[in-house]
């Protein structure tokens, strides 16, 4: 019997205690595989989230869950749902609308010029964690603000990646409710989304310029395939991870971006005492990592 109809029934059942032991196991094993870093202060959630995981999959204990995890056939499935309950998902379009102004207005016109000497049409954009999509979608949508009808002679790719598979489908879909577009003006609502009787659809205009792929920024191997950028987003993901991860994604994004390329993280997140490999850039509106 589910946990639902045990539910309906008035007889749930309880939730197995996480011990210390067990709480330490998980997150070594969720930190060695994709370097979130779940503090003690967590416990809690771990325990109620996975708990419910454990309970529908019939199990007794962590330590059975954590075996299952670990060993057992379904192993890379299991460890798939534990990526979409672990991590935090919360995005919006136009999230930090300040930031991204200053991306339209100072980072992307230097781009674009820089191209323009080059004798090159090629635009490369990265999202690391890019959750739902709301981030690479909107991304889109300033370069079609930027370039207006001329985005026709560009070839412009926007790469978007995540852990979590239920975003990453939810992504594809294109499809969002209001809470979505909490934060999105509304001259870009009428411009670049279809109303349709279940929520908002993202143009496929603005769809059409963007790929989403389930990469794990810990996996050196796959990372390594992600094409070299020009700009790099990664915002409010390695606020999640502890300074080696931290630096390791770092590294990775350093490879990945072309010469004097720039990195946007969230606004909460700061670099400097944790690299050399980017100078900080002031602009109005944020700072902006370019590559030295
Ligand atoms: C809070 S959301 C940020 C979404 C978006 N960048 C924004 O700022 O609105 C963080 C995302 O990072 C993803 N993430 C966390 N660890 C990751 C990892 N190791 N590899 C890839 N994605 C990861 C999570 O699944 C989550 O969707």
């Amino acid at each position: 019997m589910g946990t639902m109809s045990l539910g309906k029934l008035g007889l749930r059942k309880k939730i197995p205690n996480l011990s210390r032991e067990e709480f330490k196991e998980l997150t070594d094993f969720v930190y060695e595989k994709t370097g979130i870093a779940i503090p003690e202060r967590r416990k809690y959630l771990v325990e109620n989230k996975l708990g419910k995981r454990v309970l529908e999959l019939k199990m007794n204990s962590f330590s059975d869950y954590i075996k299952y995890l670990k060993f057992s056939p379904q192993k890379e499935s299991e460890f798939k749902k534990l990526c979409e309950l672990i991590t935090i998902n919360e995005t919006s379009f136009f999230r930090d609308i300040k930031q991204l102004t200053m991306f339209k207005n100072t980072i992307l016109p230097e781009i674009l010029e820089k191209k323009k000497q080059q004798g090159k049409k090629t635009i490369r954009i990265w999202s690391a964690g890019c959750s739902s999509g709301e981030e690479p979608y909107t991304l889109s949508m300033i370069l079609h603000e930027a370039l207006k009808v001329s985005i026709i002679g560009w070839d412009i790719k926007i790469t978007a990646n995540d852990i979590s598979p239920s975003v990453l489908f939810r992504a594809k879909k294109g499809l969002y409710n209001d809470h979505s577009l909490r934060t999105t003006p509304d001259n870009m609502k009428s411009k670049y989304f279809i109303k349709e009787a279940t929520g908002y659809r993202v143009h496929p205009k603005v769809q059409k310029l963007v790929s989403f792929q389930l990469i794990n920024l810990n996996d050196d191997l796959a990372v390594k395939r992600i094409p070299p950028s020009d700009i790099i987003f990664c915002r409010n993901v390695i606020i999640y991870f502890d300074d080696e991860m931290k630096k390791k994604v770092l590294n990775h994004f350093y490879n990945n971006l072309m010469d004097h390329g720039y990195l946007f993280l969230g606004y909460s997140e700061s670099i400097h005492r944790l690299t050399k490999l980017f100078k900080p850039v002031f602009k109005p509106g944020g700072i902006v990592y370019q590559k030295n």
